[in-house]
């Protein structure tokens, strides 16, 4: 039997470089070695205000960013979150699981809600939801990046106490998958900061549905240093984030880039890499132009009807193993 593999990003906006290189490109990587269910996760994304036709529309628009992407339908469970009702449902028993204190402590949820006046429950919640995502379906990999990793620790935390407490294993316990190098992709304006989707300084961040030139602007304005010197080092951060989304496309280490670029400005390193990102992109854009024609609109309607139908059929069967394990009175 192949493990299995869960994932899932959301629509919050368009795709970035760093959802790209962090989560997406890597599912691309392995979907032919595991099990795999990718969703676009819509209850997650009203965590936050959001405008109804924009959010439908982001939805969307990233289902077709994972097939545009590579993520082969025929081969990959693809599904909307909200077409499976049973992670809200295990959300909520898995509420009376988790603790206030250990949600306290979620650094995305200190970063987010410092910057709200008007905090959801939900938001504070989230990474509850995020554990049943992950344990209805016996997740043994979780392909994410580094901004998850507490999420999933607080996953397993959540799943081990509730096997505990009904002294049964009904969850399996779920292992992160991170990619080093591109688990934290930088913002190019500020690069202490992950580049973000929700990123009001829209220079921060390179969506993948950006044209050559704006990407070749955006990574000309990213913020370095003065030294001009193609350098890997954690003194650089600009440079160091340049130079990791350069190795990642490229597949070329450290020193290569450094030896490419030992008589090279900035100005040509950041063209460099404009253009490289660009390239990869291209066929990208070129697919998901193709898919967002108004004929193809049954094809990934029909996509993701097939997807909920496999998801709710392993779902369902997890949280009626769950609700006989709580105590409910079965109908
Ligand atoms: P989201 O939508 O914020 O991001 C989607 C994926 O992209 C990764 N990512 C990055 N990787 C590298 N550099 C960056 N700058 C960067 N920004 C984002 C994220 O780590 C993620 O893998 N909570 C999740 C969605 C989710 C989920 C799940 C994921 C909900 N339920 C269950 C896995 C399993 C989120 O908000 O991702």
């Amino acid at each position: 039997m192949k493990k299995q593999i869960l994932s899932g990003i959301q629509p919050s906006g368009i795709l970035t470089l760093g959802n790209y290189l962090g989560a997406l490109r890597n599912w691309v990587k392995i979907q032919d070695e595991y099990d795999c269910k990718f969703f676009i996760a819509d209850l997650h994304a009203i965590t936050v205000s959001q405008d109804p036709e924009t959010l439908r529309q982001n939805t969307k628009n990233v289902i077709m960013q994972y097939i545009a992407s590579g993520l082969d339908p025929e081969k990959n469970t693809i599904f909307v979150q909200s077409h499976v009702h049973e992670h809200a449902e295990l959300g909520w028993i898995l509420n009376c699981t988790a603790y206030m204190g250990e949600l306290s402590r979620m650094t995305q949820y200190k970063d987010k809600s410092k910057k709200q006046d008007n905090i959801k429950v939900g938001l504070f919640d989230y990474p509850v939801l995020m554990a049943a995502d992950i344990l209805l379906y016996d997740a043994d990999f979780v392909p994410v990046g580094e901004d998850q990793r507490q999420h999933l620790e607080l996953t397993r935390d959540v799943a081990q106490r509730f096997n505990n407490t009904y002294n049964k294993e009904i969850f399996k316990i779920p292992e992160p998958f991170i990619q080093k190098e591109t688990g934290r992709i930088m913002s190019l304006q500020d690069p202490t900061k992950k580049m973000s989707k929700s990123d009001s300084n829209k220079d921060g961040f390179i969506s993948l549905l950006d044209p050559r030139e704006e990407i070749v602007r955006k990574v000309k304005k990213a913020v370095t240093d003065s030294e001009n010197v193609i350098r890997y080092s954690d003194d650089k951060p600009g440079i160091k984030n340049l130079m990791n989304i350069y190795s990642a496309i490229t597949d070329k280490n450290y020193e290569e880039i450094e030896a490419e670029f030992k008589d090279a400005g900035y100005g040509e390193f950041k063209l460099a890499v404009a253009n490289t990102i660009a390239d990869s992109l291209e066929p990208i854009q070129a697919k998901f132009n193709e898919l967002n024609a108004p004929e193809n609109n049954n094809y990934l309607n029909s996509i993701l009807a097939r997807g909920a139908k496999e998801a709710s059929l392993i779902a369902s069967k997890k949280v009626a193993e769950v609700k006989e394990a709580v105590g409910f009175l079965g109908k």
